[in-house]
């Protein structure tokens, strides 16, 4: 690192871990509220900055890099998904970017668990009856849900949080798992998981856990189609990206009940619009995209993203690179 400090723009107010580790070195320009910068702010901020310390939420394409300039070095993104940056134009201009794997996968894969019960046992639907004087007397056939015991859970990306989402599911007496992805993993011996077709996964799943990152080509995977080829107690979670559903076909498939229900941690687009006929079902559980939303994997976040840039700028390898 020269003698100059280098320049650092942060798109958003932080946890301050990341910040503490880059203060030291570098000069950093923060847009500092609990919004996304507008875009045009962005596009301004950036230009002569060294590093660029960003959010899920910024869209990190040519623009962006044409306005930052040719000194910009190195990207990272305060996240494990990384579907908002153009990575062909950043390695097309050697830019590297840093990723936070890893640090978010236990609070994201307990969220998980946590929606998937919400949903499958009705607990959102249930508080809601006792607030509103729905609760009767006790009924033997009131509020049944789907249990795990016995069940086929179907992981389709069976990466790092779809592993840990699978091992904590184990417990509850699943009988078997599935898995589709690219390719078969070592990992999946452990609990026994399967390497199926995705189509096989859907027609067999009482779980659908959707764990893989988004792209170009799984935009859109569980549609009309998908839903269509999944059993009728069938809980549809997912935990990743919003891009993967199109929430026009669950929309329907929640109220023909083709599907039992779903769980949402992530839609399309972010926030949900408060119109959205999805939150007119009660078979359907949205959360705001908390899946790492702990103090401890947030505050590990944004230090991994400071760690990322410092190296790059000192010469040294990012601790987590995008390959
Ligand atoms: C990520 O990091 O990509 C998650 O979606 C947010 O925790």
């Amino acid at each position: 690192m020269s003698n100059r400090r280098p320049k650092v723009y942060v798109t958003r107010r932080v946890p301050p871990d990341g910040l503490e580790i880059l203060r030291p070195h570098c000069e950093i320009t923060q847009w500092d509220s609990e919004k996304p910068v507008p875009r045009a702010e962005l596009i301004r901020q950036i230009a002569g900055k060294d590093a660029l310390f960003c959010l899920l939420t910024d869209k990190i394409d040519g623009e962006v890099l044409n306005a930052a300039g040719p000194q910009l070095k190195c990207i990272g993104t305060m996240s494990v998904g990384y579907d908002h940056i153009d990575m062909t134009e950043c390695r097309e201009r050697n830019i590297p970017v840093g990723f936070t794997p890893d640090v978010l996968t236990n609070a994201t894969a307990e969220l998980t668990v946590g929606l998937l019960l919400a949903t499958s046992r009705r607990l959102i639907e249930a508080s809601q009856s006792v607030r509103e004087g729905g609760w009767g007397t006790w009924d033997p056939c009131w509020m049944l849900g789907h249990g795990l015991d016995g069940s086929t859970v179907g992981v389709v990306g069976l990466g790092r949080i779809g592993m840990a989402v699978a091992r904590r599911l184990a417990p509850f007496g699943v009988k078997r798992f599935l898995y589709s992805g690219h390719s078969p993993k070592n990992e999946a011996n452990e609990i026994g998981a399967e390497f199926v077709d995705f189509d096989d996964l859907l027609s067999n799943s009482d779980f659908v856990l959707g764990c893989c990152a988004l792209t170009k080509e799984n935009q859109g995977l569980f549609d009309k189609d998908a839903f269509s080829k999944m059993k009728s107690n069938a809980i549809f979670v997912n935990t990743s990206r919003g891009g993967l559903v199109n929430q026009t076909d669950l929309y329907q498939a929640l109220v023909n009940h083709q599907i039992a229900a779903a769980g949402l941690d992530v839609t399309s687009p972010e926030p949900l619009p408060t119109d959205s006929p999805l939150l007119t079902l009660k078979n359907c559980v949205i959360l705001p995209h908390i899946g790492s939303a702990t103090e401890m994997a947030r505050g590990a976040m944004s230090a991994l993203t400071g760690r990322n840039i410092l190296s790059f700028l000192r010469g040294e390898e990012m601790p987590c690179r995008i390959k």
